[in-house]
């Protein structure tokens, strides 16, 4: 399988160029640019050295580094004028600056210059390693955050539905097989995932796209209402029935009808849906005769039917009536990288209706929206994506711009570099787990790749799979 273009080429090229990624050693001490080399190279870095600033400088306009590491005393130029000139020139590859111990005054005027982060000499070769890499895993988020504006026009997608993860590819092929049917389909999934957009997806590519998209939300009225307006009632019917109805099912013949929250029609009003199911005929209400109707039927829940079923508020026989096709909408937290396509798609979206310039995210926003949970799912998103289009005072949305709750998320790797909170510590296996599935999901399922970038041999990454209870799909 070849990774899909878009938000997952960042990753992909960083595994292209060694799992580590390239980085540039800059000290006019020689001994110290080999062990470096060496030190970094053991962990997977693939490494380049230059004794001078210009010939780093000059380095860094033929090849691509992923980070660049200097000393502060260079023989013809000032670490910190190095790292300004790489910000000027190369601002999306971060600097890593060795200082002295004690100078915390130099470190912070480096940071200001536009060092990512310093380290004081002398140092273990483990955490210049740990830094760098943060370094280089930084740039990897900027580069994809800059390729998300094309991703999400590149982006495979079933009609207007948007995401490209593993979860939501499963989907469509569902989709597209399901679509020029006329079986009944259930779509099930928390609030907020999308149902009714796969219920109007699959009319727009079905054969009954012509005619009508009949939607009604079982949920929201009395069930003496809820059977009038689906079966139509006579003239006289009752007290306000002044003229004869058509119930929707008649409706939506030639098209299909959509049942949403389906799982809290009123009990009583169940054995009639499954006879008109059944017999594709309705009694409108106060009516003597029936009336024959043609449409596919789209059910919707975020309840457990089957635990509803159980529990005889749902009968079985209309269950598997509604249910001859399932499509279970996976949550977005399931679904990596597709948080940051699907926040881009709506910051475009409501940056056009607001004729406001704001054109993408900023890194650490996408890291703060990559690390929520997003219980309210696609629409949660839509909804903080609109606040923040509407607050931001910049043409990238930044952290400052997101709700608190999404703000204070702490990414797997900060807890592991700061871990202050011990309520926040989980051990290490579930880390990996986190990782290697976010990995996975990010190179769209590619084993080989995913194993590249983690420097396992696929042998060990089935093994983890295997334990971790995930199928090798
Ligand atoms: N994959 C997607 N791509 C683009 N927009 C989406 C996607 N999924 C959901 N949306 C948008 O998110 C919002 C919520 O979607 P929808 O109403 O279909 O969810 P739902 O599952 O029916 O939610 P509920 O259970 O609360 O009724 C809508 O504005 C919809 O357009
Ligand atoms: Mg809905």
């Amino acid at each position: 399988m070849s990774a899909p273009a878009g938000a997952v080429g960042a990753v992909a090229a960083a595994a292209a160029r060694g799992a580590g990624g390239r980085v540039l050693v800059v000290d006019d001490d020689r001994g110290l640019c080999e062990l470096c080399d060496v030190g970094l190279g053991r962990r997977g870095f693939s490494v380049a050295w230059r004794t001078s600033a210009e010939e780093a400088l000059e380095s860094m306009r033929d090849g691509d580094f992923d980070a660049v590491v200097t000393d502060l005393n260079l023989r013809d130029m000032n670490g910190i004028d190095l790292c300004a000139r790489v910000a000027a020139n190369r601002p999306d590859v971060p600097v890593v600056v060795i200082t002295a111990f004690g100078s915390l005054e130099t470190a912070i005027a480096a940071i200001r210059a536009g060092a990512y982060d310093f380290i004081t000499k002398p140092f273990e070769m483990e955490a210049l390693a740990l830094t760098v890499r943060r370094a280089v895993q930084h740039r990897t988020l900027r580069e994809e955050v800059v390729r998300l504006r094309r991703a999400v026009k590149d982006a495979q997608r079933f009609d207007d539905i948007v995401g490209q993860s593993r979860a939501m590819r499963a989907v469509y092929d569902l989709l597209e097989r399901v679509a020029s049917s006329d079986a009944s389909v259930l779509v099930t999934g928390e609030s907020g995932t999308g149902k009714e957009v796969v219920a109007r997806a699959l009319h727009r590519r079905g054969r009954r796209a012509a005619g009508p998209f009949v939607a009604i939300n079982c949920a929201a009225m009395p069930e003496s209402l809820l059977e009038s307006e689906l079966f139509g009632h006579a003239k006289g019917a009752f007290t306000d029935a002044k003229a004869a109805r058509t119930g929707l099912f008649a409706q939506a013949s030639g098209g299909t009808l959509f049942l949403d929250e389906v799982g809290e029609m009123p009990v009583g009003l169940q054995p009639k849906i499954l006879r008109a199911l059944q017999e594709r005929r309705v009694r409108p209400v106060g009516g003597d005769g029936e009336v024959a109707f043609d449409a596919r039927i789209v059910a919707a829940t975020n309840r457990d039917l089957e635990s509803a079923v159980e529990e005889r508020r749902f009968r079985e026989d209309l269950y598997y009536r509604i249910n001859v096709i399932h499509v279970a909408m996976p949550p977005l937290r399931g679904r990596g990288s597709d948080v940051l396509l699907l926040a881009q798609h709506f910051l475009e979206r409501f940056a056009a209706q607001a004729a406001k310039k704001v054109t993408g995210l900023s890194p650490a926003a996408a890291e703060r929206l990559m690390g929520y949970a997003w219980p309210g799912n696609v629409r949660e998103l839509a909804n903080c994506m609109e606040r923040a289009v509407a607050l931001t005072q910049y043409e990238q949305v930044a952290v400052e711009d997101l709700p608190d709750k999404v703000r204070s998320y702490r990414s797997s790797h900060l807890i592991l570099a700061s871990g202050d909170d011990p309520s926040e510590l989980v051990p290490m296996e579930e880390i990996e787990r986190r990782y290697v599935l976010r990995v996975l999901d990010a190179v769209a399922g590619n084993k080989t790749l995913a194993a590249q970038i983690l420097g396992f041999d696929r042998k060990t990454l089935y093994r983890k799979l295997d334990r971790w209870g995930v199928a090798p799909g």
